[in-house]
């Protein structure tokens, strides 16, 4: 065994020792993952209704559930004027789909899951 494929054969070893570990790290990050629900009663929502982490927008039959997590620096957005969603730390403005109407926030809303259970007339709302 020569010099350079000593060398060659550790750094090799090493390079697969750290990405296994990182493997396993992401392994375990992702195993201790915990969804968090809420559930809310149907009767209670009006047209636009704000909550810690999302909002929830009624229009009839139909329900979207938006983060509430400002897409710009991630300010909570617990306003409607003039039929927009504002955050109030720099003027962003997304209309009830979560779509920017005013910046400097580039992204929309982020949807998220949610199940209605029809028999409790109830809607869990699942956060990440
Ligand atoms: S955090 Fe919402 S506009 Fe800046």
């Amino acid at each position: 065994m020569n010099r350079r494929f000593f060398f060659k054969t550790l750094a090799s070893v090493i390079g697969l020792f750290f990405t296994g570990l990182w493997f396993k790290m992401v392994h375990v990050q992702n195993k201790n993952r915990v969804v968090k629900t809420v559930v809310i009663s149907l009767d209670s929502l009006s047209e636009i209704n704000f909550f810690n982490d999302f909002i929830v927008v009624r229009e009839g039959s139909n329900l979207s559930v938006l983060s509430s997590k400002c897409t710009h620096l991630g300010c909570r957005i617990g306003n409607v004027s003039q039929d927009l969603l504002q955050c109030p730390c720099h003027g962003s403005s997304f209309d009830r789909a979560g779509q920017v109407v005013t910046g400097p926030a580039l992204r929309p809303l982020p949807n998220l899951r949610y199940d209605i259970d029809q028999k409790n007339n109830t809607i869990t709302v699942f956060l990440a």
